[in-house]
């Protein structure tokens, strides 16, 4: 009887053990929509991001370009409906004049790259090249302008050069004599990137008078406003937005950024390999991107103490996962390769993202091309497209769709003692009337089966696709680029008001519901 007994209760403690994964779906609460500018890039003139990467030069016959930018990215990031890009920088905007940039290209001052690799920059990629290069991509630019070293007139001039009519002033006149009559109305604009590091080294309070200032004689768009983004805190450094929010009037006001790697320490040489780490550093970074969580939860809180109505944007302008570089590269230049890792910090993350839409309404993966969590990798005339691509391609039905709310029960991912939720979930409805739910499994070695609650609809048919391989550790290469791409996912079934989901382990998956 005895032993009985210690069988029954050793069976109930192993189905304890491995609970099922559980949620509830309310179909029919939608209130938020997420922004599609959540999912944005981020091009610096860092490492082979721009030179090299995007741009290969007019006079370059062995790639197909259109003045001098790869039509194979611009290509390839059409199709990822890439909403916004981030550029000059970064640490590098802060540098940046951006009349070095313009009129003829041989004529063009150069100056030395101090932040990424001291390098000569020529600057034959400039502001015309980069706008024009949005419109060739279809995507809004943002632009971060020079705060840390530049003046308030040198921005006031730049935003009039890019944004007044045709004639209108002596910025719109020399725009003009440079090839371009229509003003290109940029909106989103950043005053100045990491003002409390690389963008001046300057305390919160002396950052806020600042910013207060430069935004001030900032030129809007005849379109719409301006959407002007606060250099925000690294982290959870809560004081730097409670600073910004509490001494920046809200009407000169639109975003405040935030900037947080999932990064195991930032000594040089000190991080992870990008494509062979331990199981220990694994589970460390997920750490760190699972974090992303708690960091905007309260930076969103201190937000709502000035912003009830939350209607100052919280800009996660840069995430990512950041390690050593690739052997042999440029350590300025910050090169990385891109696992099964990536694609588990990009799927938690986006969902993170969206769960939280009614604050974040902007982020910038950092970089799109050749820079730390790149979607695209280029060696001459090769071109691949990483995990991280995929995931961003696979999420964009979230784009502008409304969050329909998810609660989760998740098991843990248990690694030496400590523990994170290994499934996360978000899901959204589109303007079609189309349910997406996206969900992403960081547990390296256990597949994992969850069962959705589906409230307030009635779903016929189920369908998606997953991202999944082989190894935690396989990446795609120059000689073997498709090893890693997304595949029709049959793993998911509905009976009923229940949905079942059988995820293999370290895996993604986007579900459509009808
Ligand atoms: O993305 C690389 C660098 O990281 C950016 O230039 C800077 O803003 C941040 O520290």
């Amino acid at each position: 009887m005895k032993k009985q007994l210690l069988a029954v209760a050793c069976l109930g403690l192993s189905f304890l053990g491995n609970a099922q994964n559980t949620a509830t779906l309310q179909a029919d609460s939608g209130k938020v929509t997420i922004n599609k500018h959540i999912y944005g890039h981020f091009a610096e003139h860092l490492g082979t991001c721009i030179y090299g990467g995007f741009y290969v030069g007019e006079n370059n016959t062995k790639i197909p370009n259109k003045d001098g930018v790869r039509l194979d990215i611009i290509d390839a990031l059409k199709k990822l409906k890439i909403p916004n890009l981030r550029w000059p920088g970064g640490c590098f905007a802060d540098t940046y004049h951006w009349k070095d940039g313009i009129g003829p290209k041989a004529q063009r001052p150069a100056m030395v790259n101090t932040w990424w690799g001291g390098v000569t920059e020529d600057n034959s990629f400039g502001t015309h090249d980069f706008l024009n290069m949005c419109e060739l991509l279809g995507t809004e630019p943002y632009i971060s302008g020079n705060v840390g070293s530049g003046t308030v007139q040198e921005l006031k001039d730049w935003t009039q050069y890019i944004n007044l009519g045709a004639g209108t002033s002596p910025m719109s006149k020399l725009r003009e004599q440079n090839g371009r009559e229509k003003p290109w109305n940029v909106s989103i604009w950043g005053v100045g990137n990491e003002a409390w590091g690389c963008g001046g080294n300057m305390t919160a309070d002396y950052y806020a008078n600042i910013y207060r200032q430069y935004a001030t004689f900032m030129a809007g768009t005849d379109k719409k406003g301006l959407f002007r983004v606060a250099s925000g805190a690294s982290d959870a450094d809560y004081k730097w937005t409670e600073t910004l929010m509490k001494n920046i009037p809200h009407n000169m006001l639109e975003g405040v950024a935030i900037h947080h790697y999932s990064v195991l320490s930032w000594g040089e040489g000190q991080k992870t390999s990008a494509t062979e780490y331990t199981d220990k550093e694994y589970f460390k970074t997920m750490q760190q991107a699972l974090l992303m969580d708690e960091l905007v939860t309260k930076h969103s809180a201190v937000m709502d103490k000035y912003d009830p109505k939350k209607k100052v944007a919280l800009v996660v302008d840069e995430w990512g996962g950041w390690y050593n570089v690739e052997n042999g590269t440029n350590p300025g230049f910050l090169f990385q390769q891109n696992t099964m890792r990536d694609a588990m910090i990009a799927g938690a993350t986006l969902n993170i993202f969206n769960n939280h839409a009614d604050r974040i309404r902007m982020a910038n993966l950092a970089q799109v091309v050749n820079v730390l969590q790149a979607v695209i990798l280029t060696k001459e005339e090769k071109m691949i497209l990483t995990p991280t691509y995929h995931v961003m391609e696979m999420y964009n039905v979230h784009q502008d769709a409304t969050l329909l709310p998810i609660k989760v029960k998740s098991n843990d991912f248990v690694f030496e003692g400590e523990k994170l939720p290994a499934v996360s979930v978000s899901a959204s409805k589109d303007a079609k009337g189309l349910t997406h739910i996206s969900l992403t499994n960081v547990d390296p070695k256990n597949p994992q089966e969850i069962t959705i609650d589906l409230k307030g609809a009635k779903y016929v048919s189920v369908s998606g696709r997953i991202l999944a391989s082989e190894k935690l550790r396989d990446f795609n290469s120059f000689d073997n680029p498709n090893k890693i791409q997304p595949k029709a996912f049959s793993g998911a079934t509905i009976s009923g008001n229940q949905l079942k989901v059988k995820l293999p382990a370290f895996s993604v998956a986007v579900l459509e519901l009808k």
